[in-house]
């Protein structure tokens, strides 16, 4: 994003956690002139506006009711925000077992929370020029696999659309037990794929996916098992696997301020790491810069949109 002054940004799950301190950061930056913190809850946007209000010592903030997983919820967001967004930040997340619950649409809640309403958010903010310079969303390490940590790497026979969309309707599990981390890894790396489809659709504009990297101090791992939930609140960061709060946001404020990431680019750690310096993904997992693949991503996608 250029540094000229009065620039907006809409944050998604702007209330708690990586995407609360995206907020807290951008606000320290003089370009930056109001941030919409697009959340579910308006109890908890308000507690969280307060907070970034303090932290900050700014009064540029602006709450939307937005919940990602409804995309009757986005699209009356979308129609709530005044104008354009220069930044859009697409952070809302889940993972867990509640995640593999279908939503009204069809979709397992993770990729309606990750994906769908960021598609149907984006797309709209595109389609009424309202978006000024460069989406961000936030992707994962799981998308293509991190074998220490045993998180399985995604893998597809073909990577068709059909075979995509078995992903998005939670059919890629159907007669077993649901995997819910590679089904999170899976849904962030469609994401991407997607994203870099767009890149090429609207060059004029920057089309990115960071991810914070493994990063303490979210709510994140709440809805795991108590032993999961230990080694990512205790054990990771002891042994150095992980990183602070202020580390992880900082990567997906690069995302919107660093002019020299490239559009389409999928950006996280090196292999096999969740910290450390950002490197494009694609050098890990050729497949992402698959156009053919890309192409499937988004159409698999706009299947579930009506
Ligand atoms: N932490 C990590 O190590 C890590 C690693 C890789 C990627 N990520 C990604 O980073 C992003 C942020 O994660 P985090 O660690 O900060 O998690 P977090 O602390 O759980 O925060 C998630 C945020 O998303 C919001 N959210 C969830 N479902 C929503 C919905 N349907 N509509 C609107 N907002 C919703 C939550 O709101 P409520 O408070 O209302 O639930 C909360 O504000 C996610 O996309 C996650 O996949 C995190």
């Amino acid at each position: 994003m250029s540094t000229l002054p009065g620039k907006t940004v809409l944050i998604t799950g702007a209330n708690a956690g990586i995407g609360k301190d995206v907020a807290r950061q951008l606000a320290l930056r003089p370009e930056i002139a109001r941030i919409y913190l697009a959340c579910r809850n308006r109890d908890r946007a308000v507690t969280a506006r307060a907070e970034l209000e303090t932290a900050t010592g700014r009064s540029i903030f602006d709450i939307v009711v937005m919940d990602v997983a409804d995309l009757g919820s986005v699209r009356a967001g979308l129609a709530a925000i005044d104008g354009s967004v220069d930044a859009l930040v697409m952070n809302a997340g889940v993972i867990g077992p509640q995640s593999m619950k279908l939503t009204a649409d069809g979709v397992t809640t993770v990729f309606a929370t990750n994906v769908l309403g960021h598609v149907v958010l984006l797309e709209g903010l595109l389609a009424e020029g309202r978006l000024g310079e460069v989406a961000v969303l936030v992707g994962s390490e799981a998308a293509r696999g991190v074998p220490k940590l045993r998180m399985k790497r995604p893998s597809f026979v073909t990577t068709s659309a059909n075979e995509l969309a078995t992903v998005i309707d939670g059919s890629y599990f159907a007669g077993r037990k649901a995997d819910f981390n590679l089904a999170f890894g899976q849904v962030k790396y469609i994401g991407a794929l997607w994203m870099a489809y767009l890149a090429r659709q609207h060059p004029d504009r920057r089309f990115i996916t960071v991810s914070p990297g493994g990063t303490t101090g979210t709510q994140a791992a709440n809805d795991l098992k108590l032993p999961l939930r230990l080694a990512a609140k205790y054990v990771m960061p002891a042994l150095g696997i992980t990183h602070k709060l202020d580390v992880g946001a900082r990567r997906l404020v690069d995302g919107v301020t660093d002019p020299t990431l490239s559009s389409g680019v999928f950006y996280a750690s090196a292999a096999n790491k969740v910290n450390g310096p950002l490197v494009n993904q694609a050098e890990i997992s050729p497949d992402l810069a698959n156009l053919t693949f890309q192409d499937h991503a988004n159409e698999a996608i706009h299947r579930f949109i009506v």
